[in-house]
């Protein structure tokens, strides 16, 4: 089951936080800005010699100061109307993280923010559906996959697709 929270990412206490990253890995506002403060200079440290990261990529680091011991820097596509294929790379940032976190080996837990959902602009419903997809398609492998979401209406959103709504 994909437990769906509402919360600030950098507080849980998971193996890894995926973070809503931009190709620079530089951080920036947002989700992205939460993780980089909390987890110190080190992670943009980290994060920018793995720079540039594709749209539809990741790349992992250490969390540092995070309760998280690992980040994985996810970089969803910017929204541009639904006919770029916004949607195929919206779902290859989730499947990127998922193969990071398999790969590591030690990552039982994982939370994902809504990727793309605020400053790149993606409709949050579509988005979801995306998310939870693969979400459920690889979740087996996990002992926990969070959906961390950050406003309530995302929060329904996620909760409506879970339900089968
Ligand atoms: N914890 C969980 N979710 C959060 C947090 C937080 N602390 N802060 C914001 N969010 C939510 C937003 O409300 C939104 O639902 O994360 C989702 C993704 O929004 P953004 O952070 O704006 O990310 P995105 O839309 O993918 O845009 C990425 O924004 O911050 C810059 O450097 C980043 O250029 C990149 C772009």
């Amino acid at each position: 089951m994909i437990d769906i929270i509402r919360a600030d990412i950098t507080t849980l206490d998971v193996d890894a936080i995926v973070n809503a990253a931009n190709s620079s890995l530089a951080g920036g506002g947002g989700v992205d800005g939460a993780i980089h403060r909390a987890a110190g200079p080190e992670l943009a440290q980290a994060a920018t010699r793995l720079a540039p990261c594709p749209t539809g990529d990741a790349v992992i680091t250490p969390g540092f100061r995070l309760a998280a011991r690992f980040v994985i820097h996810a970089v969803g596509p910017v929204w541009h109307g639904g006919t770029h294929g916004e949607a195929a790379l919206l779902r290859r940032a989730y499947e990127r993280s998922f193969a990071l976190a398999a790969g590591e080996g030690s990552i039982a837990s994982i939370a994902f923010p809504a990727i793309s959902t605020g400053v790149y602009g993606y409709p949050k419903r579509d988005a979801a559906e995306i998310a939870l997809e693969v979400m459920r398609a690889h979740e087996v492998r996990f002992d926990r996959v969070v959906a961390c979401l950050f406003d309530e209406e995302s929060v329904r959103i996620y909760q409506e697709l879970q339900s089968g709504e």
